[in-house]
């Protein structure tokens, strides 16, 4: 039943039940924290084989190096081997650093701003303003690194092939402060969407009125698939170089979500001249990486198809989760004209919008019944949601039986905001 279409007598009713349902659930003094996508558990636990692959006497990479020792900035030959497939580079184009794609990301922006890129004529931070274009919903701590650095943002609709690349190509062309898009191309946070060939091509081969304009290519759910049916993203690298900008693309990655998301391997990729000049640049940060786990992760997962391996026991896991999520979602608002979800192919996030203005209630009026998601507006920058109507579900972390109850009290939630809207304006 269309709530829209109702009589005010009929919803007020409806209102009543929503409202007992509630306060029931309060009664039960709930905690269920939904708020970031967490392995849960028993993900971890499929990869417990890192914490004893290595022996006391097996520390040397193929190369002969000691990996207990000070070194090899760029990675261990065999670590970068294992990862490069995960971005479709080649294993001499990808840095294998230490655990956080996040912090590799951090860096780039921050040497952008300190000291400029190869293509920069000066660091983007003394130029007056400096723009990055986001399109969104996207990725909250994409948006914090901006915020804390000073970087202004510029929200673009993300859509079900990717940004609207009328409106890229028309602001990158324009403007000389817009450095650069960041973009999370594969299973996207939180939507789930993967960028078009096109939408890539156009990337690759756009004008862009800064010379040192980059896009950043977070490619973090780049295996991460909830089906048997992977999707396929173009190569953006090898786009950028057959357009003639070899440069322009910085991608990143991690096995975060793949082995252990506080002590896995991220990886940060490009073009020949980008990582000669990125090596340049980290051997000041740091005399090398944590070898050994990179050799841990070497033993462990042995080759790309044991990364591809590993990751359908991760889909076992966790598309039920993701299933109980739609499940609930469908039986507790479907054809009720009030929300729309995201049904993912991968990622690790299912993406709800309620009619406008009414996230920030839900997310509110369910933390007060012991349910935690995401804060509405953070999936925009500034934590401004312009249609207050976007909210990220994480399904990982929490078991099946706990995903039901959470989203039950989600529904609830979303139909007492929707009502109390309609209502206004009847
Ligand atoms: C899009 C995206 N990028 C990066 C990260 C974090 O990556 P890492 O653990 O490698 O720092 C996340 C984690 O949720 C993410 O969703």
């Amino acid at each position: 039943m269309e709530f829209q279409k109702q009589e005010v007598s009929v919803l007020k009713k409806l209102r009543a039940e929503l409202q007992e349902r509630y306060q029931n659930y309060q009664a039960e003094n709930l905690k269920l924290d939904m708020s970031r996508g967490k392995p849960c558990p028993e993900q971890l636990d499929l990869s417990a084989g890192l914490l004893t692959c290595l022996t006391e006497d097996d520390y040397r990479a193929r190369d002969g190096i000691d990996c207990r020792n000070y070194g090899g900035v760029e990675g261990i030959p065999e670590a970068r081997e294992l990862l490069a497939p995960i971005l479709d580079v080649d294993p001499q184009e990808v840095i294998v650093s230490g655990n956080s794609s996040l912090a590799l990301m951090y860096d780039l922006i921050a040497r952008a701003l300190l000291i400029g890129l190869p293509s920069s004529s000066m660091p983007w931070g003394k130029m007056p303003r400096v723009k990055i274009l986001f399109p969104c919903p996207g990725y909250d701590r994409h948006f914090a690194i901006c915020n804390q650095l000073g970087i202004e943002m510029i929200p673009l609709e993300l859509g079900a092939a990717g940004p609207d690349m009328d409106e890229v190509e028309r602001l990158a062309a324009g403007d000389e402060s817009i450095k650069g898009i960041w973009c999370v191309p594969k299973y996207s946070n939180p939507t789930g969407i993967t960028y078009s060939d096109e939408v890539v091509e156009r990337l690759a081969k756009m004008k862009t009125k800064a010379p040192d304009f980059i896009i950043i290519w977070d490619n973090a759910y780049a295996v991460h698939h909830l089906t048997d049916q992977p999707v396929r993203l173009k190569n953006i690298l090898a786009a950028c170089k057959e357009a003639g900008n070899p440069d322009r693309v910085f991608l990143f990655g991690s096995t975060s979500k793949i082995s252990f998301a506080g002590a896995g391997l991220a990886m940060i990729a490009g073009s020949e001249n980008n990582i000669k000049w990125l090596k340049k640049q980290i051997i000041i940060q740091t005399i090398g990486p944590d070898k050994l786990n990179q050799l841990r992760h070497v033993r462990f997962f042995k080759n790309f198809a044991g990364i591809e391996a590993h990751m359908k026991k991760q889909m076992a896991i966790i598309k039920p989760r993701f299933d109980q999520v739609l499940e609930t979602l469908e039986s507790e608002l479907g054809g009720k004209g009030i929300a729309e979800w995201s049904k993912p192919k991968g990622g690790y996030f299912i993406s709800l919008n309620t009619l406008e203005g009414c996230a920030k209630k839900v997310v509110k009026m369910a933390a007060e019944a012991g349910v935690i998601l995401t804060q509405a507006g953070a999936t925009y920058p500034y934590g401004n949601d312009p249609r207050d109507r976007n909210i990220r579900i994480a399904p990982t972390f929490p078991s099946p039986a706990e995903l039901k109850k959470a989203m039950e009290i989600v529904a609830v939630c979303v139909q007492l905001a929707s009502i109390e809207k309609i209502l206004s304006g009847k």
